[in-house]
């Protein structure tokens, strides 16, 4: 029976998102980055393509990347009014640390284009797993800015596959975190042969 609180397995059953617009410093500092970072990108990877990159967008560069996503939102949707615009600049601007992650599959590649998207999933849930062992908060967040193309393209994107996987954000909790339902075992994991759902 696992009872030991500073062990791995009670790090994985106890870490939960905190909303990015809740989080408050201390967020990760450039060593804990450097441990987050190392572990986002340990991660399994058929054909060892390294099919994703990270992009740290650094606080002093956060107005930068705000301007950016108003004017490819107002590029996209030229009647957006003042709300839809100050949202966008308000998601550049949340949480101490914020770390774009993007899928760039190696097209050329015989490993399935599927293979290599399903290992930017693993890169997302080590930085979330990396953040949390450390003490911080973390929140995926997707949103209009990960299904643009200009934006995707300042993030580096240059193949016709390469897609923001989302936004991470992290920090220090705010306030306590709410726990969200989680799925019942049996609801979810079945006994082969499997019975119709
Ligand atoms: C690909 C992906 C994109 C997501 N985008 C959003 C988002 O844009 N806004 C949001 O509120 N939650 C979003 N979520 C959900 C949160 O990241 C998070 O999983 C959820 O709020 C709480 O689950 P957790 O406590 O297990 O992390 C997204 C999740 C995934 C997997």
């Amino acid at each position: 029976m696992f009872n030991d609180p500073s062990s791995a397995l009670s790090l994985l059953l106890s870490r939960r998102s905190g909303k990015a617009r809740d989080m408050i410093g201390p967020g990760p500092d450039a060593a804990e980055l450097d441990l987050i970072l190392r572990a986002a990108t340990r991660v399994p990877d058929h054909g060892k393509l390294n099919p994703w990159r990270l992009v740290v967008i650094p606080q002093e560069e956060r107005a930068a990347f705000g301007a950016m996503l108003c004017d490819a939102y107002r590029a996209e949707r030229p009647d957006a009014g003042r709300l839809e615009i100050e949202a966008m600049d308000s998601f550049a601007k949340v949480a101490p640390l914020m770390i774009a992650l993007l899928s760039t599959p190696v097209e050329s590649s015989k490993i399935p284009l599927w293979e290599q998207q399903m290992s930017v999933g693993a890169v997302a849930m080590q930085l979330l797993n990396a953040a949390h062992a450390l003490g911080f908060v973390g929140n995926w967040l997707t949103g209009w800015p990960s299904f643009n193309r200009a934006v995707a393209e300042s993030l580096g994107a240059r193949g016709a596959e390469d897609r923001v996987a989302g936004f991470f954000f992290f920090g220090t909790a705010a306030k306590p975190l709410e726990e969200r339902p989680r799925p019942e075992i049996a609801q979810v994991v079945s006994t082969w042969p499997v019975v119709a759902r």
